[in-house]
């Protein structure tokens, strides 16, 4: 079963090489990106200091760790967490991203056993393969159309799909390989919640090709297309998580191939 995803994978890869400007991020100015680039300055969400993070995570109750929440600067909102784009980090990837909730940056989760993101995902682009290794995830559109599938494990090789449009919702449970597309030539989002504090993200192609060559090439039974001289090429292109997807979308939604030329 993992053969199948793998070549999944590598036809996606090798598409991309085909077009490797579609890696570039856009920096046109159509209203198609709008929820995923801001015009507006950046108010990030507020950080708390390594220190304060280390006295809440020791706090012995919850009682003892939101009663030292309550001792911070109530201007910085300790309870409040800000999914704007504006309030977060750039997204690096030309088809948008996902700004996930962790006890890490937002501090109230600690313990709590859950998380939440919200991914905002260009016209044809595509959140590649992946696994949440802590938690299952129950993903809900709020914005537009998002194709998603997974493989549960092995002993159901299946790959079972949903399309989802606004306010419809899916769960990909622990552990599964999953993606979601944007197949549509407007922005989609999701809202998800992962429970877990800490559910963690797994890249299905990125880290395989993160294990050394051998290990790679017997695992794929020494195909004839990897070697050891093309096999770092080979890694080296495959893309970012939230990539652009398909040459046929991106061509039905009137989005030049070669915009990213102009970065
Ligand atoms: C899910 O979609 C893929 C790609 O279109 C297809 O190959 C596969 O058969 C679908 N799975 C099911 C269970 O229909």
């Amino acid at each position: 079963m993992y053969t199948s995803l793998l070549l999944t994978a590598l036809c996606a890869a090798s598409t991309v090489s085909a077009s490797p400007l579609l890696l570039q991020p856009r920096h046109d100015s159509s209203s198609s990106s709008s929820t995923t680039a801001s015009t507006s300055p950046p108010t990030p969400n507020p950080t708390l200091s390594p220190d304060l993070l280390k006295t809440l995570a020791q706090q012995p109750t919850t009682v003892d760790r939101f009663s030292e929440l309550l001792k911070t600067d109530p201007k910085a909102a300790p309870l409040k967490f800000d999914f704007n784009p504006s309030a977060n980090a750039p997204f690096r990837s030309p088809g948008g991203g996902v700004i996930l909730a962790t006890r890490k940056n937002f501090a109230p989760l600690i313990d709590l056993s859950i998380s939440s993101a919200v991914g905002f995902m260009s016209p044809c682009s595509i959140n590649t393969a992946h696994t949440h290794p802590r938690a299952t995830e129950f993903l809900t559109v709020v914005a537009g159309q998002i194709e998603t599938g997974f493989i549960l494990e092995n002993g159901l090789p299946t790959q079972i799909n949903t399309t989802l449009t606004r306010y419809q919702g899916t769960v990909f449970p622990v552990g599964s390989i999953h993606f979601q597309v944007n197949s549509q030539c407007e922005d989609a989002v999701f809202v998800a919640g992962l429970n877990s504090d800490d559910p963690g993200a797994s890249s299905v192609a990125q880290n395989f090709f993160g294990l050394s060559p051998d290990v790679v090439q017997a695992t794929l039974g020494f195909p004839e297309a990897i070697d050891g001289e093309n096999f770092l090429t080979f890694k080296d292109r495959i893309p970012v998580p939230f990539a652009r997807g398909v040459e046929e979308c991106l061509a039905r939604c009137g989005i030049p191939m070669a915009e990213g030329k102009k970065a």
